[in-house]
């Protein structure tokens, strides 16, 4: 019998109780996991554990509490936490759980407030989580609660931004957030830092509860193999290309995955180029304010060298990026879509998603529309419409993924169905152009299995010790 949801301190691998290793799921030659890793409890508690415990996850974005004592309540892995606005203008992440006797804080999802009293026997905190105080406190603990207030204040996460989303980690040890990105800061940075104002979201994030694991979400992101297929309405509809010409750009492009888990798909858009009649020798600012990066206005494509360097430009103006996810609970979708407006057409979609996980068969997802903070109300508009009729709790494409996510997830209740593998031999190899500037392992051509596999790599090696 293996030892229940443990690490052991001298590095001996994660088992689970009918003696199995976490890393027995994984056949790394074969390059196939077991659909169990959907499906059991115990696997779930240690991705609580050791993933979400301890990896940066998105919970707001700054624009959402712009003045001193605006919160949102939020939650990051299975914590609830108060993500809070301070007076010198910084950001505190604090634990929705007051440290007397465990009591929520807080139940509004947002507000302002100067501190936070709980309402059990009301103890106070500043916004930074720090105890101001108890009632009584002379009667009840003369002059104790003085001595320890640093040890009595709020559990307090880590804090970070990256095009104003705020990030989080409830680990002090875990390494710093720039550390954590790596080599895939050059490609968000190209996303989330385009303009000198920056980005901000359109209202409060989108919010819907999908019964599937969240691996199905997590490590789809790098698969494009399946868009024309899952996505054939998308494609009917001209979203995902045209025809079925295999340089349609949902297929053929550039794929990108780092050693922490990240990925990247980006998409080769020749052929949009040449659909839009642009010349074949057009250069990357005349490309760029043809079609601008969704979320930005041709006039505002002028501000983009001023904070990206040529090979980010060249990046986004030729192979753009479409999807990106951050192991192992953020995504990041930009890509033009269908429903730009209510008599159709297309428009640019631009979503930051997060996943909560709730169970090994349920996720609520967080999702919101980002849009540059100086586009005009037309683009604003435009963005908002495309991106919650392609992503969201109506999102056609989203509705098609929830498809096979679900399916999944019903074959994984079955003792038999659970037996089965999930295969990624399709491998391209990494095969850098020479003139790419990014950074990771980088996949050029028709998209095969290579970063989805990264992504597993990663997963293995964080649970499988
Ligand atoms: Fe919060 Fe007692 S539990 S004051
Ligand atoms: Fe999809």
């Amino acid at each position: 019998m293996g030892k229940q949801g443990a690490l052991d301190k001298a590095g001996e691998a994660l088992s689970l109780s009918d003696g199995t290793l976490v890393s027995d799921l994984f056949d790394q030659e074969k390059r196939e996991v077991s659909l169990r890793v959907y499906h059991d409890q115990e696997i779930f508690d240690l991705e609580m554990e050791h993933l979400f415990a301890k990896s940066w996850l998105p919970v707001a974005h700054e624009s959402e509490i712009p003045n001193p004592g605006d919160y949102v309540r939020r939650y990051a892995g299975l914590d609830s936490c108060l993500i809070v606005r301070n007076d010198d203008m910084s950001i505190s992440a604090l634990l929705n759980a007051c440290t007397h006797r465990g009591m929520s804080l807080c139940k509004d999802e947002k507000g302002n407030r100067a501190n936070f009293k709980c309402p059990y026997h009301g103890w106070a905190f500043n916004k930074k989580g720090k105890l101001l105080g108890a009632p009584f406190e002379k009667q009840m603990y003369e002059g104790a609660l003085r001595e320890n207030v640093d040890a009595l204040s709020l559990t307090t996460a880590k804090v970070a931004e990256l095009g104003g989303m705020v990030f989080v980690n409830w680990d002090h040890d875990a390494p710093d957030f720039d550390t954590y990105l790596g080599d895939f800061s050059w490609y968000l940075r190209a996303v989330m830092e385009r303009t000198n104002r920056g980005l901000e979201a359109v209202g409060p994030p989108q919010r819907h509860i999908m019964r599937a694991n969240w691996k199905l979400l997590a490590e789809q992101l790098a698969d494009g193999y399946h868009a024309r297929s899952l996505h054939e309405s998308a494609a009917q509809m001209g979203a995902l290309g045209h025809n079925n010409d295999p340089l349609s750009w949902a297929m053929i492009g550039i794929n990108v995955s780092t050693p922490g888990g990240h990925t990247m798909r980006c998409v080769d858009f020749r052929s949009t180029y040449q659909m839009a009649g642009l010349s074949e020798d057009a250069s990357v600012a005349e490309m760029l304010a043809a079609i601008p990066p969704p979320g930005v206005s041709a006039d505002l494509t002028r501000e983009i060298p001023d904070n990206l360097t040529p090979g980010q430009m060249k990046m986004l103006a030729e192979t753009p990026p479409v999807v990106a996810g951050l192991f192992p609970g953020t995504d990041f979708f930009t890509m033009m879509g269908v429903g730009g407006s209510d008599k159709g057409g297309h428009g640019p979609l631009f979503v930051a998603r997060t996943w909560i996980p709730r169970a090994p068969d349920m996720f609520e997802m967080l999702s919101w529309v980002l849009v540059e903070r100086d586009a005009p109300d037309e683009l604003r508009e435009k963005t908002r419409l495309t991106s919650i009729r392609n992503f969201g709790i109506s999102g056609f494409i989203e509705q098609d993924d929830a498809e096979a996510w679900q399916g999944i997830q019903k074959v994984v209740q079955g003792p038999v169905g659970r037996r089965q593998t999930s295969k990624y031999q399709a491998q391209l190899g990494i095969n850098r152009p020479d003139d790419f500037e990014g950074g990771g392992d980088v996949y050029a051509g028709f998209s095969r299995d290579d970063a989805q596999w990264a992504w597993w790599k990663r997963y293995a090696e964080v649970m499988g010790g």
